[in-house]
């Protein structure tokens, strides 16, 4: 009949104690309810997915709802919970870790909460990285400020140190603020704890400002990304359009997925090109980028053009490239390269052509008020699934509901624009550039 679900959520085991919120089963009281094991959520909406579920007798792919459990794994006074968060900086950081230690010290009276500081290099004590001590008043205004209480660091550490340091500090659930390679990461400490048997359940809270992880709605922080970017791009579109044949660059984040460029794009839609990795565009000829730019000046003597860090990259001569400590390959500067082009390019007619990144200033804002309300809510139903017993598993969003994802599925592909999405359509038709610049 159905095929297994790709989407169950590992258990460390049975259930055996009484949640402590006091919620209700039935409906009509005015009261939550619990969330059942029973209650799913179709994973894929469509008709099609639909119908072929029925012609073949199969049940569809269902993603567990997020949400207190009636029946918890952990005895919340012998339980302690250590919080880390890794990688590039991303509003909201500081409002998931302040949701988590409230969730976990109000909700179910845990008492005991560590900070791991500086990423996975804190589980490691060579690092000398001291642990801290986490209470609701030291976490209860840091959601004010953008960047990371915990401090952060990029790449991994040796998985079977990092197991010891949570064993050493009893730690019974660990939740990992991060993108694609802290997930990983994290899995991994899941793997080993599994071998090890022991009853740690590791949970992830999906973090970054490219929102490129695989099958979430949004990766929180995301939306204030590009609402820090929205303002700087009207300004840009004054200095252009405040010149005879003014051009502008906007370089933003964005490593291999151009979500913020093309949103910031649509949410101030003054910009006439959005470059983003996803789309592979040539510089020369009359459908080229230059071309196309060049009869965008004559009719309409000023043009703004929001670049993705990642676009471009074919482009380059040089195509050697390093990587970073978590992995990621650092781009040759489009931005700059592009502004030079566009100066060669133009010799006969006279161009003003100004150069904008924002650079890290997307990312370490404190979150928007959208980003706040999502991240609270993650960290709460990552405190849920991990009451119990869940592991190895995000806390997200998915068809606008709050559900549990194995990390595995979420890292199996980064997220990128689809080009034939109506989202990137509709960042066409804002623009109105051609769909292919060759
Ligand atoms: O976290 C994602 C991101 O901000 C990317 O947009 C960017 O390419 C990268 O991180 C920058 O990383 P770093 O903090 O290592 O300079």
């Amino acid at each position: 009949m159905s095929e297994t679900n790709r989407f169950q959520i590992a258990n460390l085991g049975k259930p055996n104690y009484k949640s402590p919120l006091q919620l209700s089963t039935v409906r009509g009281d005015h009261i939550f309810n619990f969330v059942k094991e029973s209650d799913k959520l179709v994973f894929d909406l469509s008709l099609d997915s639909y119908a072929s579920c029925l012609s073949n007798g199969e049940e569809p792919q269902c993603l567990e709802k997020a949400g207190p459990r009636q029946d918890i794994f952990f005895k919340p006074e012998d339980t302690t919970a250590a919080i880390v968060t890794c990688g590039g900086l991303c509003p909201g950081i500081n409002n998931v870790i302040r949701g988590v230690v409230m969730a976990l010290h109000y909700f179910y009276g845990i008492k005991r909460i560590i900070g791991i500081p500086y990423g996975y290099e804190g589980l490691n004590p060579e690092m000398g990285h001291e642990l801290i001590e986490l209470t609701p008043d030291k976490v209860k205004d840091i959601h004010q400020f953008g960047g990371t209480f915990l401090g952060s660091s990029r790449g991994g550490q040796d998985v079977s140190t990092m197991v010891d340091t949570l064993e050493s500090n009893h730690v019974n659930m660990l939740f990992a603020i991060g993108g694609d390679g802290t997930l990983k990461g994290v899995d991994a400490i899941g793997e080993e704890i599994k071998k090890r048997s022991a009853d740690i359940s590791v949970v992830g809270i999906p973090k970054t400002i490219d929102n490129d992880i695989d099958l979430i709605d949004e990766s929180f922080g995301f939306e204030t990304a590009f609402d820090v970017a929205s303002p700087i791009i009207r300004d840009a579109h004054n200095e252009a359009a405040g010149a005879f044949n003014g051009i502008s660059i906007v370089k933003l984040m964005g490593r291999d997925s151009g979500f913020i460029a093309a949103s910031a794009a649509l949410a101030m839609p003054v910009v006439n090109f959005v470059l983003i990795p996803e789309m592979d565009f040539q510089l020369e000829g009359e459908l080229g980028f230059l071309g196309v730019l060049k009869k965008r000046l004559q009719q309409k003597k000023h043009a703004v053009i929001v670049v993705a860090e990642g676009a471009g990259q074919q482009l380059f001569e040089d195509q050697n490239r390093v990587q970073d400590a978590s992995g990621n390959i650092k781009h040759a500067d489009i931005g700059i390269f592009l502004k030079d082009k566009i100066k060669e390019y133009f010799t006969e007619t006279p161009v003003t052509i100004k150069y904008i990144d924002p650079s890290y200033i997307v990312r370490s804002a404190p979150a928007n008020s959208s980003d706040s309300v999502y991240c609270s809510r993650l960290a709460y139903h990552a405190v849920h699934g991990a009451m119990a017993g869940k592991t190895q598993f995000v806390s997200c969003k998915v068809n606008n509901k709050f559900v549990y994802i194995p990390i595995k599925e979420v890292t199996k592909k980064r997220k990128k624009i689809d080009l034939e999405s109506e989202f990137w359509f509709s960042v066409l038709q804002s623009t109105g550039q051609p769909f292919l610049l060759k």
